[in-house]
């Protein structure tokens, strides 16, 4: 079983998904986040999962030194970019999930860039992490339509659910 390490700073949602998910094809078995009051981690304490906040300078080397015997890192609403030593030390094993269809939409909050320049759609992706902002390669992608009333919340709930659907299955993807 491969061994799973969850990177968020926010309320958690698609870690929880990736915990309900069946057949994931490894376990997760850390949490860590910058954001000591973050949802993710009274996630984590609820499941009994070891979790830890990382804040700081040093960030990635701090966050590296936490991987031993961690297989594959998965970001999950993980609002920091990935710097050495952690993308050279797990190259080809980090993810991210983002809300857009990327290359469309990179960065912070998509769906309100998505609302702004009124797409007529939009989804999310879930990709491998490079140096670049979103700019890795593409595992799997799901779209949703922006309706005429969408507000960025309303588009980011749909786009929501198709992230806890997606994210599972490139995770099962890339482990198999
Ligand atoms: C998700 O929508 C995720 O795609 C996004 O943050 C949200 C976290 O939600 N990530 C990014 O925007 C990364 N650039 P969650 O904490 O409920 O999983």
């Amino acid at each position: 079983m491969k061994r799973i390490a969850v990177l968020g700073s926010g309320t958690g949602s698609n870690f929880q998904a990736l915990l309900e998910a069946e057949n994931l094809g490894g376990e997760i078995v850390l949490v860590i986040s910058d954001q000591s009051g973050a949802g993710i981690l009274e996630k984590a304490e609820r499941a009994g999962i070891a979790h830890d906040v990382v804040t700081g300078g040093g960030l990635c080397e701090r966050i590296l030194n936490r991987l031993d015997g961690i297989d594959l890192v998965c970001l999950a609403g993980f609002m920091r970019i990935v710097k050495e030593p952690l993308l050279g030390a797990f190259a080809d094993r980090i993810l991210n999930i983002h809300p857009s269809l990327l290359p469309k939409y990179p960065g912070k909050e998509a769906w309100v860039q998505a609302v702004e320049d009124g797409a007529s759609e939009s989804g999310c992706t879930v990709h491998y992490v490079d140096a670049g902002v979103d700019t890795g390669e593409v595992i799997l992608q799901a779209r949703v339509p922006v309706l005429p009333d969408d507000t960025p919340e309303s588009l980011h709930a749909r786009i929501q659910v198709e992230e806890h659907r997606i994210y599972p299955e490139a995770i099962r993807r890339v482990l198999s």
